[in-house]
């Protein structure tokens, strides 16, 4: 436990990443630890996504250490440890011809490849994370179908089936109803609370969120780090630098 508890599940090390000459992000050093609840904020084109992408060794540095579970990122293999939700990943066609249990049961796949036989581990994990999401009545619906809100909530357990230690939501959240939102925020805490999952969430929203988070970070080319996110408006990076209004802040706190 003491172990655990000392490394830090993502530890990153003056990352820089550049394209064409201009950079994207500047001396980016942090440590994300177990079971943490982590909301990264910024504006557009501030350098969210390409800094998670570069966390899960989808995009290269420029220079920089990035080490995950005390290892060098190249050298890291345990993937199933890392569920991922990627941006836009909900925008699926009416269309395609999947069920909700189809989309979660897919989660397994990067740990087994496509053709070995689904276990009664893959069953378990797979209808333990449609319960988590609270989706299991809409298991044999088409994904397209479904709501914002349900789909959100169909890929979120899609990530979790591979029992990750960290879930990373990249604005899981856009043309989602306010209503769908707050449940999700409750399950979201919940995932945190009970099962100590570590989570990163990318979000607008993180008024709503700011009893729930731990920390916050901020992503403007540069980082900055908020450890006390609950004193929100004390963080002057906010409202200097994002434009986050404080009357709005306090206007969309939730209480659960
Ligand atoms: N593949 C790419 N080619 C060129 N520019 C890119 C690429 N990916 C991201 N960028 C640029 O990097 C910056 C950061 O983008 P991004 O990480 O998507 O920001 P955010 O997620 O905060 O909106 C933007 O200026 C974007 O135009
Ligand atoms: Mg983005």
């Amino acid at each position: 436990m003491l172990t655990n508890f000392k490394i830090p599940i993502f530890d990153v090390k003056n990352l820089n990443y550049s394209i064409n000459g201009t950079n994207i992000l500047s001396n980016i050093s942090l440590k994300i630890f177990n079971a943490q609840y982590i909301a990264i904020i910024g504006p557009n084109g501030g350098g969210k996504t390409t800094l998670i992408r570069l966390l899960l060794g989808l995009e290269e540095p420029s220079f920089g250490e990035i080490k995950i579970f005390g290892k060098k990122l190249k050298d890291f293999k345990d993937w199933h440890k890392i569920g991922y939700v990627p941006q836009r990943a909900s925008h699926v066609d009416a269309s395609f011809p999947a069920t909700v249990l189809d989309i979660v049961s897919m989660g397994r796949i990067s740990q087994k490849g496509f053709f070995s036989k689904t276990t009664n581990e893959d069953n378990k994990a797979v209808y333990g994370a449609m319960q988590k999401m609270d989706i299991l009545d809409l298991k044999d619906k088409i994904v397209g179908t479904l709501s914002g809100g349900q789909k959100q909530r169909v890929m979120c357990a899609r990530a979790l089936a591979s029992k990750p230690e960290v879930l990373i939501l990249d604005e899981p959240n856009t043309g989602v109803d306010a209503i769908s939102q707050n449940r999700f925020y409750s399950l979201l805490k919940e995932l945190n609370n009970k099962e100590k999952i570590t989570i990163v969430f990318i979000t607008h929203d993180v008024g709503v969120i700011a009893d729930d988070i731990a920390r916050l970070f901020t992503v403007n080319q540069k980082l900055t780090i908020c450890n006390n996110p609950k004193q929100i408006l004390s963080c002057k990076e906010m409202s200097e630098l994002y434009g986050i209004d404080a009357h709005l802040l306090h206007n969309h706190k939730h209480k659960h």
